[in-house]
């Protein structure tokens, strides 16, 4: 039989992803049992696949919740709740979610884990810095212009270090329970700014190019991107990104005791990984 600590598992959806596998190498540096949960994990996890809930939930105590693909999504409260529901069912006392600022769906599903009836703590966040290293701005930065349908709309960018630390500290320490965390960087920065950033970090010639939001749509489907991938990036560099979320959180310091990661040394620092370098 195993011994109690043994039994305690965190589970940390999307564990593969720009968060989730960042909270996953902390929590083993700290030789906490864990649990990946993605589709490409040992025991798979499928947010579109509800058979595949319960297994990944056995002997699990805290969950780290990022839903695939965006909160923002119509349906996506429904089943993060209909997640939760089970967990807690399953025996999970602690519910960490990731959710996104400005976001009327991502705050339907907040309600939904801050009423699942356990410990939960909501990691409100800005865009992430990783979006140009780790996501779909990669391509572009390599190939030297990014182009949005983005004007002078300031983003205070937050780094995924920085919400993993948050993470760890909600998963395994008191005191952060019943806590919402708005997190953003420490600074307002345009998307020309950020890619300034990037610029003066690579050493090379990126430009931030402004189109419009039809043209920007239009060259999405030319792309054969899904419509509902395209419907998301619309929502996004419009709604979510206009104006309602160009003022600092600081939920950072509120979690940790210290300031957030500027956007200049994620540049620095990602840079240096050469993540930046092509093929
Ligand atoms: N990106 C941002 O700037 C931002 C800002 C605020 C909030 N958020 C929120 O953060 C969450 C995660 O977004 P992200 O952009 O950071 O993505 P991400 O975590 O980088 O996404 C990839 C992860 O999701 C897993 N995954 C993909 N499809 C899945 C499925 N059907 N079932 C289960 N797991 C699946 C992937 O593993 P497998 O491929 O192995 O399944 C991988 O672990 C979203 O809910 C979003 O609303 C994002």
């Amino acid at each position: 039989m195993r011994n109690e600590q043994e039994q305690k598992v965190i589970l940390v959806l999307g564990g593969t992803g720009k968060t989730g596998r960042r909270v996953v190498e902390r929590l083993r540096g700290r030789g906490v049992s864990v649990r990946v949960g993605s589709r490409s994990a040992a025991q798979p996890f499928d947010w579109t696949d509800r058979t595949t809930w319960a297994t990944v939930l056995q002997d699990v105590d805290a969950v780290y919740v990022s839903f695939y693909p965006d909160l923002a999504l119509p349906g996506a409260p429904e089943t993060v709740g209909a997640f939760a529901d089970l967990a807690v069912a399953s025996g999970v006392s602690r519910l960490v979610l990731l959710s996104g600022r400005g976001e009327e769906e991502a705050e339907a599903a907040e309600k939904l884990i801050q009423s699942a009836g356990v410990d939960w703590t909501i990691l409100r966040s800005s865009w992430f810095s990783q979006n140009f290293s780790e996501d779909y701005l990669r391509e572009s930065v390599l190939g030297g212009e990014v182009v949005l349908p983005v004007g002078a709309v300031p983003e205070p960018f937050v780094d995924a270090d920085d919400i993993a630390d948050v993470a760890l500290a909600a998963l395994t320490e008191d005191g952060h329970a019943g806590q919402l965390y708005e997190l953003s960087g420490p600074r307002l920065l345009t998307f020309a700014d950020a890619v300034g950033e990037i610029s003066r970090a690579t050493g090379r010639r990126i430009d931030l190019v402004p189109v419009s939001v039809e043209d920007y749509t239009g060259a999405l489907a030319a792309e054969g991107v899904p419509a509902e991938v395209v419907e998301l990036l619309t929502y996004l560099f419009t709604t979510v990104l206009d104006g309602r979320n160009a003022q600092l959180a600081d939920g950072v310091q509120r979690a940790l005791g210290r300031p957030p990661r500027d956007f200049a040394d994620y540049a620095k620092d990602a840079a240096t990984t050469g993540i930046w370098d092509g093929v």
